[in-house]
């Protein structure tokens, strides 16, 4: 018999809840910080990417600090070492726990990234941030098989602590390297719409094929009711710890 999914409307518990990024996908610091509070219930992370970074800059990172989240900073850095080294030392100053790069910009590349968010947040006196790789973009429909496995690999020699994957990775990923941090985009209930993710997946089932953080964006802040929906998307978890 099919589970009911029940609407977790207190929010989530706290290990849940630090496992959730709301991608803040928006391109004013003020409907951000509004959607955050909102949201706070069941989401422990913030997800800072290009368009609001673009829009505000740093002050979207403080203000997320400020309202008591983790900041996932979604700049996904792709340039020379040198520069993506001190790029990231920045985003490590700035209090960032996550940070994303290119798999793609390459072993140095990565390695800079590393060194200098570690550096960045040790010199300002914060905990030791994750470097995250991006695998492959799900745009990237022309990407070989073999490119998933190839650029985990390049990533955890560089020193990266995450990968972001889609669903369909993770296993592979839980077997060629079970201490990097998976990190899944494309979280939807089963049968909504997907819009441009090509490969949705339900938050039960990335956690249970070995998701560590789930990448929430649209199926929650499109919603007139984002707080309902939260609450919906994440009921099918409720039930497991009943
Ligand atoms: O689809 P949703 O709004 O939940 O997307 C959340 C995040 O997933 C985005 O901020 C983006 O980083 C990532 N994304 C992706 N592939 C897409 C669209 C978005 O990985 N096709």
């Amino acid at each position: 018999m099919a589970k009911t999914v029940e609407a977790v409307t207190e929010g989530l518990s706290p290990a849940l809840r630090e496992k959730m990024v709301l991608a803040l996908d928006v391109d004013d610091l003020v409907e951000a910080v509004r959607l955050a509070r909102q949201l706070s219930p069941w989401f422990g992370v913030a997800k800072v990417g290009l368009e609001l970074y673009t829009a505000a800059g740093p002050d979207a990172v403080g203000s997320m600090l400020d309202n008591g989240f983790d900041v996932f900073l979604d700049l996904k850095l792709h340039d020379i070492p040198t520069t993506v080294g001190k790029a990231a030392n920045v985003c490590g100053a700035l209090g960032a726990k996550y940070l994303t790069m290119h798999a793609h910009g390459g072993s140095d590349m990565l390695k800079a990234g590393v060194e200098g968010l570690r550096l960045g947040a040790h010199n300002a006196g914060m905990p030791d941030p994750v470097a995250v790789a991006i695998t492959v973009l799900t745009s990237d429909g022309d990407a070989p098989a073999h490119i998933v496995p190839n650029r985990l690999r390049i990533a955890v020699e560089a020193g990266c602590g995450g990968i972001v994957c889609a669903g369909a990775d993770l296993k592979d990923a839980r077997e060629l390297s079970p201490r990097t941090m998976r990190i899944v985009p494309g979280i939807r209930a089963a049968g909504a719409d997907p819009h441009d993710q090509p490969r949705p997946i339900t938050p039960r089932e990335a956690l249970e094929e070995g998701a560590d953080l789930l990448v929430v964006g649209r199926a929650v802040t499109l919603a007139d009711d984002p707080a309902r929906a939260a609450a919906e998307l994440f009921g099918e978890l409720e039930s497991d710890e009943e």
